[in-house]
């Protein structure tokens, strides 16, 4: 996820382009550049926030530019990695938003013609295919280059010695504004609400010239497209949240497209180069905090059972201080932002064990993974709400792709087998899709249980974890107290606080522990307690047994945890509100704890 602005009209358009970036900050915000054209094309860029730019970048002439924040993805966040990239004469500049899954073909391709390099970003590559089919006008040559580009992507391309910008899109977003006298391109209405609210946007596989007065929209066979504007009615505030009143409610609603693009480029083929080629483990541990420490025990059923290896999970702050010298051949530290001091420490401390050392990160270049062997990057984006949601979810992807790897190496998991993962990996994005529907039903239950004091989550298997997390979810941002359990554990001592004003909210899919599940509940419900349960469509059962159900998709047990997850952040999100707390900065809590 990054930002992408250009500018043409009368204008100078450095100014009006850095103006227009920094309301796209929220999209990333590890490094930005700025191309404009002028008696030649100007170009800087520089790793850090927007700020760094501004100050660092010098004066530059022209009314025709295009400028990029970013998130990395492909490539360290690194001045020579930051967008824009120009084409080997410096003719063109382009920028990128989204991922190339071909680029790696397409780059010893281009090699191969002679073209020359400057980056490790799967984006440059297309700076030299419109290059090599620039013959004519710019717009030909991004149609031909595009077609040759696979996965998701919005680009925006400008050419010394002329007077457009041309873009396209494939699953990222990209619209024009239109001014009077000049028109504005971007991938978010966001960063444009300043001078326009006219907007035209752009869908799949089209191709759009813009210039100063004209803006030409061509569909994915070349025929002329007409299409109205829209006028956006966002203020400027609202529209840095895509219209949602928070971040974590636009976060939670990113996630079918998070998880699609924490796929992308890694289940394409059963061929797809192994995290780990050289080595088999005899057992895993994963070190974690915090919500990440919930993936982490979700990854223990999900390693165990595809891959058949022994797997124990620790909290990082508690593993660093343990005496164990060599316990695991492979750690796994998981951590969304890749700088929580407890996890670094961890993370150096298995290394001195001499343990093999992978990240499960979501921040490119972060503190961790330049002290781990391997990093498996989720690509949600950057998550500015302090609850980790779709960080969450897109670790549970990348632990999936990390069982299944080990299984392959292990030989547990047949081809076959992997295969059938890879399409239930792959309908994820639509199973959440389908919970996202339910949002209205899910906050109507808000409304009826937000002024408990105290709330239980109880869940077996590899929901337990997902009770937790539950739990989590719902003492940070709404401040109730939530205590997730093992429901088997209920009896064994949390019985005592079962009552008629603490509710139960319990994960019941129809599983190996289904009938237990039903036991357990009919336990809280003989002792008053109202019960909100958790379970598959068509399971009329479950409703005779529980006061509310929450019906999601049937999906095999092991994937219910990321439709059921979410399910969990909507309800707590809804909680939140209903009792007015400020749910994006939950008090006494930060995004990154780099403390001990
Ligand atoms: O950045 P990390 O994943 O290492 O953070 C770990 C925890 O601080 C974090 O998951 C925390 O529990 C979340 N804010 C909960 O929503």
């Amino acid at each position: 996820m990054c930002g992408i602005v250009g500018y043409v009209g009368p204008r100078r358009a450095q100014p009006i382009l850095i103006d227009c970036l920094k309301r796209l900050e929220y999209r990333g915000y590890d490094s930005a550049g700025i191309a404009v054209v002028g008696k030649s094309l100007q170009l800087f860029k520089s790793e850090g926030e927007i700020s760094v730019l501004e100050g660092k970048m010098p004066e530059m002439e022209g009314s025709l530019g295009i400028a990029h924040t970013r998130w990395a993805t492909q490539g360290k966040p690194t001045t020579e990695n930051a967008h824009p990239f120009a084409d080997c004469s410096n003719m063109l500049a382009i920028v990128h938003n989204g991922i190339i899954s071909n680029f790696m073909d397409l780059r010893d391709a281009l090699k191969a013609d002679g073209h020359v390099f400057s980056s490790e970003t799967d984006t440059e590559v297309f700076a030299h295919l419109v290059e090599s089919e620039l013959e004519g006008d710019l717009l030909g040559a991004v149609q031909r280059a595009v077609a040759k580009v696979e996965g998701t992507y919005a680009f925006a391309v400008v050419a010394q010695g002329g007077d457009e910008i041309v873009a396209t899109r494939r699953e990222s977003p990209l619209v024009i504004g239109l001014g009077n006298g000049e028109n504005f391109v971007a991938s978010d209405v966001t960063a444009l609400l300043k001078h326009t609210n006219r907007m035209l946007y752009i869908e799949d596989g089209e191709v759009v010239r813009v210039t100063k007065d004209s803006v030409r929209i061509l569909d994915s066979s070349g025929k002329d497209v007409r299409r109205e504007p829209q006028k956006v009615a966002w203020n400027i505030e609202d529209a840095e949240k895509g219209g949602y009143p928070h971040f974590m409610l636009k976060e939670i609603y990113e996630q079918p497209s998070a998880i699609h693009d924490s796929l992308l480029g890694r289940v394409e083929s059963l061929d797809t180069e192994p995290f780990f080629s050289d080595s088999t483990f005899s057992n895993v541990k994963i070190v974690a905090c915090g919500t990440s420490y919930h993936a982490g025990l979700v990854g223990k059923y999900i390693i165990e059972e595809l891959a058949k290896i022994p797997t124990t999970v620790q909290i990082s702050s508690e593993y660093r201080y343990s005496s164990v010298s060599r316990e695991s051949p492979l750690m796994v530290l998981v951590t969304q932002s890749g700088e929580t001091l407890d996890t670094m420490a961890a993370a150096r401390e298995a290394r001195k064990r001499g343990n093999k050392t992978v990240a499960i990160a979501n921040v490119m270049g972060s503190a961790i993974t330049r002290e781990v062997d391997h990093v498996i990057y989720t690509r949600a984006g950057p998550e500015i709400g302090v609850a980790a949601t779709k960080t969450f979810v897109t670790q549970l992807v990348a632990l999936y792709l990390l069982a299944m790897d080990l299984g392959a190496q292990n030989r547990t998991l047949s081809a076959l087998a992997r295969r059938a993962i890879i399409g239930q990996l792959r309908s994820l994005p639509r199973a959440v899709q389908d919970v996202l529907n339910k949002a209205q039903e899910i906050e109507a239950l808000a409304k009826k249980y937000h002024g408990a004091r105290d709330m239980f989550f109880i869940g077996r298997n590899v929901n337990y974890p997902v009770a937790l997390e539950g739990a989590l979810k719902t003492k940070e941002i709404s401040y109730i107290h939530g205590e997730g359990y093992p429901a088997g554990e209920l009896k064994h001592g949390p019985l005592a606080l079962i009552s008629k004003d603490s509710p139960v909210v319990a994960i019941a899919i129809k599983d190996h522990t289904y009938d237990k599940m039903l036991g357990n509940i009919s336990e809280v419900s003989a002792r008053g307690s109202p019960v909100i349960a958790i379970g598959f469509e068509g399971d009329t059962e479950l409703a005779k047994f529980a006061d509310d159900v929450i019906y999601i998709r049937e999906i095999p047990p092991l994937f219910s945890p990321v439709p059921v997850i979410v399910a969990l952040q909507l309800f707590s999100y809804y909680l939140a509100r209903e009792r007015g707390c400020p749910i994006d900065k939950p008090r006494n809590i930060a995004k990154t704890v780099t403390v001990d």
